[in-house]
């Protein structure tokens, strides 16, 4: 059954105190702080100041967001590393991949977040060739340009799911299947839908998976996590790396390096122990709220906005079809970051990127939240392409 748009808001909105004061509409760029996350910081204080120096339990609880991400993804605890950021993982796998045999090829699409296209060029020193899939006019990448890039000599194919410029989604099932047909392995870059729509990597059938908390998992920034497929990890041996890589951190030797026998030789230095508590507590309360019924919200709420869009008659540069997209809506405006200060003032909280204005809703926000949106940009509409 749907979800009445407003179920959702009402139920969770009281954990998030921002509401109080702001209308927050930009999960794209961080979650929202929810008590439980507030909580989970002034615990990790606590404990810091009751015990000194507690590592087993940090350590334990290093494991406790392993099985928490696992659980997130429908990964196994052994085919997941926790790490600072996404680009510590993509770093540690990169450096996992010779590109001096037939396969020097990486194929990353123009929908990437900036690491991923960076990292893949930093491998050109490794010999590596990088080959970038272009976009259409339309803001979709067709499968058939991918089918021109990936081939034998693919050594990698890096795709975002929900792209952070336009909102536009990958078919990742289309493309796993496609990159394996060709034997190259396909990485996932799920910054921008995890905890927002159902993200599970045997559904999806990607071999690597790299995303954080801090956007839709109501966590902070420095903690994210990799997945890496069960089969590919002892296969792989990453020389970016460090002592919490290694089979048994506790050894503490420096005359040897065994790296860990599951993807936790994917992790590196001491872990972020406060954001580990931080996301643990986002995470669960992610799940607890709900990511599929967050999904039906959002749609509902993202239907609302866009019908108010056309109104206006502005242009929504993010592909309409759900399937195509995300949680997140960009729109055309002539003066972007102006057009994010003047509702800024009204207290409203967006971003924008490449001249687009980026609004994006979560369980938090309600159908009012979009009215006070459309309201703003109907006030501010000599801002917005095609309404001015
Ligand atoms: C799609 C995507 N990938 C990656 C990142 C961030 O990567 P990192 O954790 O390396 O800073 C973001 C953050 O905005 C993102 O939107």
């Amino acid at each position: 059954m749907a979800v009445s748009v407003d179920t959702l808001a009402d139920r969770v909105r009281p954990r998030f105190p921002i509401f109080e004061r702001l209308t927050y509409i930009n999960s794209c760029s961080q979650g929202a702080l929810s008590d439980a996350v507030r909580d989970a910081y002034t615990r990790y204080l606590s404990d810091w100041d009751e015990h000194g120096a507690p590592w087993e339990y940090w350590v334990s609880q290093l494991d406790a967001a392993r099985t928490s991400v696992a659980g997130l993804l429908g990964a196994d605890e052994d085919e997941v590393a926790i790490t600072t950021s996404v680009s510590a993982g993509v770093d540690a796998l990169m450096s996992a991949i010779s590109f001096e045999g037939e396969r020097d090829k990486i194929v990353v699409s123009d929908f990437e977040f900036p690491t991923i296209g960076q990292i893949s060029h930093a491998q050109e020193r490794r010999g590596a060739r990088v080959e970038h899939v272009p976009a259409e006019a339309d803001g979709t990448i067709p499968l058939e340009r991918f089918e021109a890039a990936i081939d034998d000599r693919t050594a990698l194919a890096a795709v975002t799911h929900v792209c952070f410029r336009n909102g536009a989604r990958t078919d990742v099932e289309a493309l796993a299947a496609l990159a394996h047909e060709r034997g190259a392995p396909l990485l996932l870059d799920a910054y921008q839908s995890v905890g927002s729509l159902p993200v599970d990597v045997h559904a999806l059938d990607c071999d690597f998976l790299a995303a954080g908390a801090l956007k839709y998992l109501l966590g902070s920034a420095g903690f994210a996590f990799f997945y890496c497929r069960r089969d590919l990890v002892e296969r792989l041996y990453p020389t970016a790396t460090g002592w919490f890589a290694d089979r048994n951190i506790f050894e503490m030797d420096i005359r040897d390096y065994s790296p860990a026998s599951t993807a936790r030789r994917f992790e590196a230095g001491t872990p972020p122990v406060p954001a580990i508590y931080a996301a643990i507590a986002g995470i669960e309360l992610m799940r607890e709220i709900g990511i599929e019924e967050t999904e039906k919200h959002v749609r509902g709420l993202t239907e609302r906005l866009l019908e108010g869009v056309d109104e206006l008659g502005a242009v929504v540069v993010t592909p309409r079809a759900w399937e195509r997209r995300g949680a997140l809506t960009c729109i055309a405006s002539t003066g972007a970051e102006q057009l994010v200060a003047a509702l800024g003032e009204q207290g409203i909280v967006t971003s924008s990127r490449d001249g687009n204005l980026r609004i994006s809703p979560h369980c938090y926000n309600s159908a009012e939240d979009v009215d006070v949106v459309l309201e703003g940009l109907r006030r501010h509409r000599c801002l917005l392409r095609g309404a001015g």
